[in-house]
């Protein structure tokens, strides 16, 4: 009903207007003085000291945080991680036991593929955590440990602020286990803290700024047939969502791609006028990255490509080869993906629309696959 979308054209619009208070909420009761406290992972560090990997396991818009993750799982916690989709991992025999985290992420906590997978690595003995945005959901049910997203009820079919929830709570998890493990002085993680803790107000910052131009200029994008998204690092992730979502809701081609791999492969698709979305690193924070995106940007910008940068305000070095830049603000590096989303969940949202389609119910797609 109307009202249940509070106002809004449709449940994705509400939803992507909440997520700062879905990284705000998973946040919630769960920093203490500086210091990651998760309640429900009281008593647990058996769970997270005796382990020597983690694969995280989970199916779309959940695996692509879940790859986010992984970055923040071995720089701060320093394990190896590995990201498998569900169905993937269940059907190939891996090499799991009780050294084995499995960190399963899910939206609804009843998707089948990744159910099954979670019960597949706890019957070879491996420790499980969920982390879930569905309070007592199956998959939660079936592991050994829950961290809840507090992202609130997402409805619209393509998934968003519980994408922005699902990194912050990985984030947390990541925090957790690297003070267990001892891998983080309590000094420095009271300094991710912080920095993850601004991430609501500059994520709000981004809708209050740009929501608006965004949704304008996917408007003049609507008959692109082809979209292409560029990300090193945590933008690589960045850039498969935005690609997801784009797919999704609007129905274009859309992929993404490693900017490094660019010249492995994918640079033969790029053709005078094609759209590429490139997710930039912050010169400041990461200036090795940043100059290897600007040559990636050049690269492609040679051959014609039209340069739709996602890049931190100020950031002078990519304005010369842009066509469009989206700004995000200034965040450490591991905090940028929470950033970077945004303006593409904004633009396919836009896109989709201005095409006329119905952004909550895509054709094809279910909410939760509870098939395998
Ligand atoms: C379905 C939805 C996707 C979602 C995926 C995983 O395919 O259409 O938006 O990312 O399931 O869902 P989950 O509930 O496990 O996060």
């Amino acid at each position: 009903a109307a009202a249940d979308k509070g106002g809004w054209s449709s449940f994705m619009a509400k939803e992507v207007s909440e997520e700062p208070e879905a990284v705000a909420n998973t946040l919630r009761g769960r920093i203490r003085d500086g210091v990651v406290s998760i309640p429900e992972l009281d008593g647990l560090d058996d769970l997270f000291a005796g382990i020597n990997r983690i694969i995280v396991i989970a199916c779309g818009t959940a695996a692509y945080a879940g790859m986010v993750g992984k970055y923040a799982l071995e720089q701060w916690a320093r394990v190896p991680v590995d990201v498998e989709l569900a169905h993937e991992f269940r059907y190939r025999d891996p090499v799991i036991g009780s050294d084995t985290l499995v960190v399963s992420i899910s939206q609804s906590g009843e998707t089948m593929d990744t159910l099954m997978a979670v019960k597949y690595a706890r019957e070879a003995g491996a420790k499980t955590v969920s982390i879930c945005n569905t309070q007592g959901a199956t998959i939660p049910r079936e592991s050994d440990a829950i961290v809840y997203t507090h992202a609130g009820p997402e409805v619209a079919v393509a998934s968003t602020k519980a994408f922005v929830a699902q990194i912050t709570a990985l984030y947390l998890l990541a925090l957790h286990v690297g003070g267990v493990r001892g891998t983080l002085t309590p000094t420095e993680i009271a300094q991710h803290v912080l920095e993850i803790e601004a991430v609501p107000e500059k994520i709000q910052r981004i809708l209050d700024r740009s929501q608006e131009h965004i949704e304008q200029f996917a408007g003049w994008m609507a008959d692109t047939r082809s979209v292409l998204f560029l990300g090193r690092h945590v933008g690589y992730p960045i850039a498969l969502e935005g690609a997801l979502k784009l797919k999704e809701i609007s129905y274009i081609h859309a992929e993404g791609f490693a900017a490094g791999e660019l010249k492995h492969g994918p640079i033969a698709l790029i053709e005078p006028g094609q759209p590429v979305f490139v997710i930039v690193p912050s010169p400041r924070e990461s200036p090795v990255l940043h100059s290897k995106v600007v040559s990636n940007i050049q690269e492609i910008r040679a051959r014609g490509a039209r340069v739709i940068a996602v890049a931190e305000e100020g950031d002078a070095a990519v304005l010369p080869f842009a066509d469009e830049v989206l700004h995000i603000p200034v965040a450490a590096p591991l905090v940028e993906p929470l950033l970077a989303v945004v303006p593409l969940h904004i633009f396919a949202m836009g896109l989709a629309t201005a095409k006329g389609l119905d952004v909550d119910q895509p054709r094809n797609l279910a909410k939760s696959v509870t098939v395998e």
